[in-house]
């Protein structure tokens, strides 16, 4: 479902492929500009249809003179709207302007100085005539097509930024919207301002009305029932589409066991008394189990939830008459990182189990409302919605739960061990920091250490702990915590935890580990 808001100007991101296409489509929204993600080979008569007022062309993975690289419709090209290629897109622009692309030798990967040459141009409006920017490329452009001309170099690329002033088109070869790159901001925000001329109009409330219409016009007077899991995600969707269609939205709150300490009661409390939407709530615990036992591959685990999810749902559905929607609340980085046809970017991290377990035999219909938002932009969202705090600033928590943290198989045990080593560290993080880090919880290991209590010999688990600073959840950095801190934390555990005798703490950013250990 794309949500937009009619009276906003709309700039088409052509995705040839990169990871950063969303990225760049959260920048775009950063600068209160619409813009919606289409494939690169998107029919030129469905672009139009878009009536967009700009254009940015993403990078990508491939070389743009290997054979089968994705191009752009020498149709676009009669375009008059103002147009930003970036790494790829950019070669892809000059390639189809007339423009020569050679592969390299070597890739330029990382940062890099660049080198301001056209100070007067408005894309570099504001920014000095010495900055970093990001780098990551194996082409380059050697010359350029007529018409344009050189706007910046570095070092080992003589055309870093070029332009064609007369027909607003221009490219850049680093990535803009990494934060790496000091003044991409400022550049993305003069080709939108200053180049294309757009106004600053999108805003939370302005998605949240026509939000609202489309869901109404989706649904009509059929029913819906919402998936919730307990997160800010969920709890996000089911108040947005319960706006929309009221009493027709039932929420069904699955119970799976893989819950955190006292999380199953507080999820329906805050439901029903505080939302006053309409909840079920389903004790399917035992359920889950079964079907986990044994299991110790992290995909299988992540599939089996998902499947179980979605049996319990559609046989919960049978007792409501006409129900013919599930609500989810799918984000972005879940529709990247799990790779599905709406993305054709790159290679496949990890299932979410919102997208990737879905049984083809599944009967309702979506309606993924967040689906084009970031977390970050989740909760601004839920604030505009007049959520409450306590639900808005949820830490993340992944759909299968603490089957994913608890690595190896799952079972009764081994869940109580890793729920009250997972309180333990969220209740002293939270007293002992002022600035919560952005995601925070315990991870239960196979592994078992020698250690010693009292006079005794143990042999028993290891828990891991993991911290994390993030916007997104796409990139993290493991969260400096004061070492008295990590110490109370691995004093109680080991205290308190019968069978943990030892506690690590994980020091991995993301990349090249992920946030979750599974
Ligand atoms: P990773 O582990 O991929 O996690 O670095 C990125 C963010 O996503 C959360 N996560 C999930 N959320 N369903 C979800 O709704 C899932 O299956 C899932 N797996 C990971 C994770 O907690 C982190 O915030």
């Amino acid at each position: 479902m794309h949500v937009k808001t009619p009276q906003s100007e709309t700039v088409i991101i052509l995705d040839f492929g990169a990871q950063y296409a969303q990225l760049i489509a959260r920048r775009v929204r950063e600068e209160r500009v619409y813009c919606e993600i289409v494939p690169f080979d998107t029919p030129w008569s469905e672009i139009q249809a878009r009536n967009p007022a700009a254009f940015i062309l993403t990078g990508g993975p491939e070389s743009a003179v290997a054979p089968g690289a994705p191009h752009l419709s020498p149709e676009f090209l009669q375009t008059d709207k103002p147009i930003l290629g970036i790494c790829y897109g950019m070669q892809e622009l000059a390639r189809a302007s007339g423009g020569a692309i050679e592969a390299q030798q070597y890739r330029e990967y990382g940062r890099a100085e660049l080198i301001v040459d056209a100070v007067q141009s408005l894309l570099f409006l504001d920014v000095p005539g010495r900055s970093q920017a990001w780098m990551s490329h194996g082409d380059t452009v050697t010359q350029l097509p007529a018409g344009y001309i050189t706007l910046a170099h570095t070092a080992t690329c003589a055309l870093a930024a070029v332009g064609n002033p007369s027909q607003k088109r221009y490219g850049v070869q680093f990535h803009t919207e990494v934060k790496h790159t000091e003044y991409g901001r400022v550049v993305l925000r003069n080709f939108l301002r200053k180049i294309a001329g757009l106004h600053q109009q999108w805003e939370m409330a302005s998605f949240v009305d026509a939000a609202v219409e489309q869901i109404r016009a989706q649904v009509g007077s059929a029913k819906a029932i919402c998936a919730l899991s307990g997160g800010v995600d969920s709890a996000v969707a089911a108040t947005l589409v319960a706006r929309a269609i009221g009493d027709n939205l039932t929420c069904i709150f699955v119970d799976h066991g893989l819950l955190r300490e006292r999380e199953a009661e507080q999820v329906v409390e805050a439901f029903r008394d505080v939302l006053h939407l309409n909840v079920i709530a389903v004790d399917a615990r035992a359920r889950f189990l079964e079907e986990l036992a044994g299991v110790e591959d992290p995909e299988a685990k992540r599939a089996i939830i998902g499947r179980e999810f979605i049996n319990v749902f559609e046989e919960r559905s049978k007792d409501i008459a006409g129900v013919e929607f599930l609500v989810q609340g799918t984000l972005y980085p879940d529709v990247i990182e799990s790779k599905t046809p709406h993305s054709k970017a790159g290679a496949k991290i990890k299932t979410h189990h919102n997208v990737g377990g879905l049984p083809e035999t599944m009967r309702l219909r979506l309606i993924e409302p967040l689906r084009l938002l970031f977390k970050d932009e989740v909760r601004r969202l839920g604030r505009e919605l007049g959520l409450p705090p306590h639900i808005v600033s949820r830490q993340p928590f992944p759909g299968p739960g603490l089957a994913v943290r608890i690595l190896g198989t799952v079972d009764a045990e081994r869940l109580a061990t890793l729920r009250r080593a997972d309180a333990i560290t969220r209740e002293e993080i939270e007293a002992g920091t002022e600035d919560h880090p952005w995601q925070y919880f315990a991870v239960l290991t196979p592994l078992r250490s020698v250690g010693v209590m009292g006079d005794g010999r143990t042999y028993g688990n290891l828990v891991a702990i993991r911290a994390v600073s993030s916007d997104d959840g796409m990139t993290a950095d493991w969260s400096k915590l004061p070492q008295e801190l990590l110490e109370r934390i691995s004093t109680r555990i080991v205290n308190e935890v019968p069978d943990v005798n030892r506690v690590v703490y994980d020091i991995t950013t993301k990349p090249p580990a992920t946030i979750e250990w599974e």
